[in-house]
C-alpha cells in the first residue's frame, strides 16, 4: 500500500500534521522566525487526504493555500504551534511535527518599537528555550497508541555523523519515527524535491532517493499505517 494514494488505508484514521516555521515577536514590527516554507507539511496534509484521513494542519505562517479537505489551524509562535498541537493530538491516531519550531524566544516582548541609538551601539536580546513539543507529546502520550513522527535536518559535526545524530535525537525524543534530511551539501528549504531517511524508533531504516515531498509523504505514511493498530 503506498504510492499514488488510492489506497484509502487512513480511512477512519484522524492525522495531525503541523507544517511552516514559527516566529517569535520581538516588538511590534519585528520577529526571530526561520526559513521553513511549509511545503512538505502540506504535502503530507494532502497525501493522507487522498488515503481517506480526516487531517488537522497546524500551519505556522504558511504562504501556500489551504489543501482541500482540510481542517488549517494558523499559528504564529511556538507556544501557539504547542497549544494547538496539544488540542488537536487528544484523539489523534498519527502526529507528524513537519513544522520548525523556534527554538528560542526573546525573554521580553517590547510593546513599543525598539529604537535605534545615535551612538551606533546595538541592544542585547536575551533569549530563552521554547519547550520542546515532540518530546512532550511523545513522552506524555495522550493515546498509547498514536504514531508520533519528527522531522530533523542534520550535517553531521565533529561529535557524529548526520545518522548518528539522528539516533541520539530520535531516542531523545521518543518518537516512532525520524525523517532525517542531510543537509550538508546546501539547503533543502523552499526547494519541492527532498531526499531523505526515515528511522524507526524499533530500528527500522527506510532509504528514501532523491523524488517529490509528496512521493517522500506517502512512504512516511506508509511506515505510519505499518504501525497503526
Ligand atoms: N520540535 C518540537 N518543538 C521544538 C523544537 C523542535 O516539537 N521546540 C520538533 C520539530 O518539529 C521536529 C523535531 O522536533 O519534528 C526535531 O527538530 P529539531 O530542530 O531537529 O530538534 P531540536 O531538538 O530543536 O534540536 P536542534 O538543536 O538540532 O535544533
Ligand atoms: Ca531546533
Amino acid at each position: 500500500a503506498s504510492a499514488a494514494g488510492t489506497v484509502h488505508d487512513l480511512a477512519g484514521r484522524h492525522v495531525v500534521v503541523s507544517a511552516g516555521g514559527t516566529r517569535e515577536r520581538l516588538d511590534p514590527v519585528r520577529f526571530l522566525g526561520n526559513r521553513s516554507s511549509g511545503r512538505q507539511g502540506y504535502a503530507l496534509a494532502r497525501a493522507a487526504v487522498a488515503r481517506g484521513a480526516e487531517v488537522t494542519l497546524i500551519a505556522a505562517n504558511v504562504d501556500l493555500p489551504d489543501p482541500a479537505g482540510v481542517k488549517v489551524v494558523r499559528v504564529e509562535s511556538t507556544a501557539d504551534l504547542r497549544d494547538a498541537v496539544l488540542s488537536a493530538t487528544a484523539g489523534a491516531d498519527a502526529v507528524v511535527m513537519a513544522a520548525a519550531p523556534a527554538d528560542f524566544r526573546p525573554t521580553e516582548l517590547s510593546d513599543v518599537k525598539i529604537k535605534k541609538a545615535d551612538d551606533g551601539s546595538a541592544p542585547s536580546i536575551t533569549l530563552q528555550q521554547n519547550p520542546d513539543i515532540l518530546k512532550e507529546i511523545s513522552t506524555h502520550r495522550a493515546r498509547a497508541e498514536a504514531v508520533i513522527v519528527g522531522f530533523a535536518a542534520e550535517t553531521g559535526d565533529a561529535t557524529g555523523s548526520v545518522l548518528d545524530l539522528a539516533r541520539a535525537k530520535l531516542a531523545r525524543k521518543g518518537c516512532d519515527l525520524l525523517v532525517v534530511n542531510d543537509v550538508s551539501g546546501g539547503a533543502v528549504f523552499g526547494s519541492t524535491d527532498n531526499e531523505a531517511v526515515i528511522l524507526g524508533a524499533d530500528g527500522s531504516v527506510v532509504d528514501v532517493p532523491h523524488g517529490t515531498k509528496s512521493a517522500l509523504s506517502h512512504l512516511i505514511w506508509d511506515q505510519v499505517v505499518a504501525r497503526l493498530s
